[in-house]
């Protein structure tokens, strides 16, 4: 943080997030609170709320929330800095010079180190491309079609074959060792000691959305594998988090991006006139690839292989956009390979053509089902129909619904109003809004129904499911885990929604690439917990005095989790003895960050109304949060005193019995 927190909760005190997101969201005022549409995904009826009596916002609908800094620093795509800025502006309130930590310093320098490295070795790349050496890989490109000024757009370069020359030229240039080999342009062995990563390749450099070299994809001349080789991921290279010429499609006109596999189809695309195209960066599309599209634009094209991996990626992705409230359309490419084959054969007229009638993503969807049924066998025609409904189901949004189901009727030679009464039939019993396989199996859908009833929630530290509890509001359905967790979280989902989806993957099968596992249900439980507890402290700060008794911040799991507990803590203890939501998230630095925070501290239980109900679920959630608290003192074993180890059985112990007042 550079600026003092103090500052930030003056700034954030004398700021009213009403008159903030107003300027820029149609509220309406609903009970204490205001409802509005988000302007953070696509929706049609509003679950974009702003809570002035904790100073945030919060989205149901995806996850979106924080404080005003929050919300301006996603708004107009800025910096934390320059979101305080522009709210101290507004409140009148002069900024004192910014005050970096050492660590920040030093972070930042190292990242510095880094991107230099990088920015080195592609210029490295880029001569050596335009030399004698080079004109092995320049012929590679002259072959494909790609002119000198595309050449030069995408900083496109060589490495021959010799294994140290650019590990040589780094040392030369004054980079350690230690920053080469974490750049990760070279890598070590005993046999060979620091080498270069890359030979015999053309060289693709990977830019950020500013255009900073962040990382390389190595492409063989010839038919050997692996095809490609990309860097792994590094301090300021995260594959899940960056796009393939970005920093130049967000300059397009165009108004939608298009979204393909490769990066020669990118550069292909862009020749041909085509300059809004975005690759993945050699593995599996993400949720955080997703939200960052969302930043640009609204629509997303796929342009996707048409084989068989390219329609389960394409099926695959269509859902990711979806969910990070993005539309998407399909590109046929048929009969042709991908992009560049296609603009080879027929020329950018025709793949123009192909913009236009790209295929909306829905109706794809129902094309490739359809593929599955034999639609002369009565009863498969059925159980295809069956099918359709419950897709339609997934439309919360009564008007667009209906629209979607005259259209598939009528696409499908079904009476609409069978249709629409099949429709009705699954929407009834699991509700709009869901997946269809929610549908399928009949689950209430929370966010219609989104109340937890007295019965459940008294059996709350027995119960370890989680969709128990009112939703966190993350899209996805994750809960912000510390760092290594949320990682895990992505990655996990990447290995359950994708099981035909990362098959392309014998490709860039980078040693390193593989997802860590996922937080395990009873984890996600716990993490459950710890948002509804930090929550009721925040809404009702005098249960503090009581818990703070039994708890720490310590014991919550995961470092976000443990943050937010401290400040909540800290803040509970000063003067005010109470905790002030927004300014616990704006003690985080990132957008990311301060969305978990911003769920973390919106997690509500409802619906028990009765004092003594709430006492005791209030007991049972700290019991079950020291519990495991304990339970990981145990298993990591030594790390604390007897002491402390005693103490806090003690306290378990203790908790079997207190009855907390409410
Ligand atoms: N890819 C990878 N590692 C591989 C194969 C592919 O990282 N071994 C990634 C690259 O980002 C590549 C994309 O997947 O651009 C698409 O792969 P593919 O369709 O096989 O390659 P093309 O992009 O079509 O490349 P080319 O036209 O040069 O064959
Ligand atoms: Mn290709």
């Amino acid at each position: 943080m550079y600026y003092p927190q103090e500052i930030v909760d003056e700034v954030l005190a004398n700021t009213d997030i009403v008159d903030v997101v107003s300027a820029h969201v149609h509220l309406k005022k609903r009970g204490k609170d205001y409802l509005g549409l988000c302007p953070f995904h696509n929706e049609k009826t509003p679950s974009f709320n702003v809570i002035p009596a904790k100073n945030m916002f919060y989205c149901f609908g995806c996850g979106a929330g924080g404080s005003a800094i929050t919300f301006l620093m996603k708004y107009n795509n800025c910096t934390f800095t320059e979101a305080l800025k522009e709210l101290a502006d507004r409140a009148q309130i002069t900024l004192p010079a910014p005050n970096y930590s050492e660590e920040t310093k030093k972070r930042e320098k190292h990242r510095q180190d880094l991107l230099a490295v990088n920015k080195e070795a592609a210029t490295y790349y880029y001569k050596l491309l335009r030399t004698r050496k080079g004109m092995r890989g320049m012929k590679y490109f002259t072959d494909r079609a790609l002119s000198p000024e595309t050449m030069k757009m995408f900083g496109l370069g060589f490495a021959d074959g010799a294994r140290s020359d650019l590990t040589e030229h780094l040392r030369k240039a004054g980079f350690s060792d230690e920053l080469i080999l974490e750049s990760d342009v070279a890598v070590f062995n005993e046999k060979q000691g620091l080498h270069d990563r890359f030979f015999n390749r053309v060289m693709f450099p990977i830019q950020d959305v500013r255009g900073r070299v962040i990382g390389f994809g190595g492409r063989v001349l010839g038919d050997a594998k692996p095809k490609y080789i990309n860097s792994s991921d590094t301090m300021i290279f995260d594959k899940g988090r960056n796009l393939y010429a970005l920093n130049l499609a967000r300059r397009t006109k165009a108004d939608h991006l298009i979204l393909c596999e490769g990066y020669m189809d990118v550069i292909a695309m862009h020749q041909a006139g085509f300059n809004q195209a975005v690759a993945s960066l050699g593995t599996a599309f993400t949720p955080g690839q997703a939200a960052l599209l969302r930043r640009y634009t609204k629509r997303v094209l796929l342009a996707y292989d048409s084989d068989g991996a390219g329609v389960r990626a394409a099926l695959r992705n269509i859902g990711i956009l979806r969910n990070g409230g993005l539309e998407s359309s399909v590109i046929d490419l048929r009969p042709h390979k991908d992009p560049d084959e296609f603009i080879k054969a027929e020329g950018k007229e025709a793949f123009q053509a192909r913009i236009d009638n790209a295929e909306n993503s829905f109706f794809y969807e129902l094309r490739m089902l359809s593929q599955s049924y034999r639609m002369d066998d009565p009863a498969s025609r059925t159980a295809f129909h069956r099918e359709v409904a419950r897709k339609l189901c997934t439309f919360t949004d009564e008007i667009e619904r209906e629209n979607y189901i005259a259209a598939s009727a009528e696409k499908y030679f079904i009476k609409t109003d069978s249709l629409r009464r099949l429709v009705a039939q699954y929407g009834n019993a699991a509700g709009y809004g869901q997946t269809a396989g929610e549908a399928r199996r009949g689950r209430p859908n929370t966010q219609n129904a989104s109340k937890v009833s007295p019965d459940r929630s008294r059996k709350l530290a027995a119960d370890r499911r989680p969709d128990r509890f009112v939703p966190s509001g993350t899209s996805d359905g994750s809960l912000p885990g510390d760092t290594v967790g949320k990682a895990a979280a992505a990655g996990g989902q990447r290995n359950a929604a994708a099981v035909p989806a990362d098959e392309k993957a014998g490709r860039g099968a980078d040693p390193g690439r593989r997802a860590p596992a996922g937080p395990t249900r009873a984890q996600k439980a716990l993490w459950e917990k710890q948002c509804l507890l930090l929550t009721w402290i925040v809404d009702d700060p005098a249960v503090f005095a009581q818990l703070s008794r039994y708890l720490e911040p310590q014991d919550f799991d995961g470092a976000v989790y443990q943050r937010a507990a401290g400040l909540v803590w800290e803040q509970m203890g000063s003067g005010s003895g109470t905790a002030n939501a927004a300014s616990v998230i704006s003690a985080f630095e990132t957008e990311e960050e301060q969305e978990s925070a911003a769920s973390i501290l919106n997690m509500h239980l409802e619906g028990i109304e009765d004092a003594d109900d709430r006492a005791k679920t209030l007991r049972e959630l700290v019991y079950f949060i020291k519990q495991a608290s304990l339970e990981r003192m145990t298993q990591n074993g030594g790390r604390q005193s007897l002491q402390e180890l005693l103490s806090a059985k003690q306290k378990l112990q203790a908790l079997r019995t207190v009855r907390f007042q409410l």
